[in-house]
């Protein structure tokens, strides 16, 4: 049962909205294009954040502990969502962040500290051990009302908020498509799905070849009816090139929609080429999960 905070929580939510894109490419292909827009959701808990966070919130409120610990880059959206539902619901929040302090702090190092998240900057080396522990104990030297929380949310837990993106979609899908860091969100949309459509994952980093076993590695049920695109990383996680910043311009002047180079701008640049590949048969509806991250556009 889902803890009184966060039903409450979940009240100050906007609805979820569809929205169809028409363009020349997608005429050329015959094929239709939906977006759900998720980062419309919540000014800050936008996208997939609210669907990883809310039943691990849950947990950690049940638990009774009062302070999370988790990791992340310095422009990392899971620890901006973690850090401002933390202040929300009262609970300490500390994040380990990637690299040295930097000189001047970015628009979201800034967010976390004014939201009272304690910033712990480690070195690559170190954050790559945070890496291994994947259990809300699994933190060496945890105190008992502490709560170890993987890099993006990564657990089975978040399986079950993005389980339910999938009972707000009223529409028969042919596909659906979802950008990859972790790999929970694809895996939360393969758990719950039936086998009616094919579940596209893009991966945002280069090799990303290692998200085909962590997903399975999340998922109870074997399915066959999901694939990770990974050619579509340019040179990997974070990086982008003119060719995406101007389809990302583009798209935003076409459609009113806007996208981030790390997630959501790498997915439909990547969904875009395998349409005018005609990867898909005429006919066929798609849907894309923008799964927001929008607050990285500000650094
Ligand atoms: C905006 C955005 N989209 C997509 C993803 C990828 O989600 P996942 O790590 O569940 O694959 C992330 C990272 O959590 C993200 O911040």
């Amino acid at each position: 049962m889902l803890q009184p905070k966060l039903l409450e929580l979940e009240k100050s939510f906007n609805k979820s909205v569809l929205t169809q894109i028409f363009d020349p490419v997608l005429e050329a292909a015959e094929v239709e294009l939906w977006i759900k827009r998720d980062d419309l959701i919540h000014p800050v808990i936008s996208g997939n954040k609210w669907r990883k966070l809310k039943y691990i919130l849950n947990h950690v409120l049940i638990k009774g502990s009062d302070t999370i610990i988790s990791m992340g880059g310095a422009y990392s959206n899971h620890l901006h969502a973690l850090a401002y539902v933390g202040k929300t619901l009262n609970l300490k929040t500390v994040g380990y962040i990637r690299g040295e302090k930097p000189k001047k702090m970015n628009p979201t190092l800034l967010d976390l500290q004014q939201w009272g998240m304690e910033l712990r900057f480690v070195s690559r080396a170190d954050y790559r051990v945070l890496r291994q522990y994947k259990d809300c104990d699994a933190l060496p030297e945890l105190k008992k009302n502490e709560y170890w929380l993987p890099e993006g949310g990564a657990t089975k837990l978040a399986l079950k908020g993005v389980a339910e993106i999938l009972t707000e979609i009223d529409l028969k899908m042919d596909v659906l498509c979802v950008p990859c860091g972790t790999g929970t969100t694809l895996a939360g949309l393969v758990e719950a799905s039936q086998g009616e459509y094919d579940l596209y994952g893009f991966s945002a980093l280069k090799g990303g070849e290692f998200l085909v076993q962590d997903v399975s590695a999340l998922i109870t049920t074997q399915k066959t009816n999901w694939v990770i695109q990974l050619d579509y990383h340019f040179a990997g996680f974070a990086k982008a090139n003119n060719e995406l910043l101007l389809f990302i311009e583009f798209f935003l002047k076409q459609h009113a929609i806007e996208l981030e180079h790390i997630y959501t701008g790498k997915m439909l640049y990547g969904l875009y080429d395998l349409i005018r590949k005609k990867h898909f048969k005429p006919g066929q509806r798609i849907l894309a999960l923008h799964t927001g991250g929008l607050q990285g556009n500000r650094g």
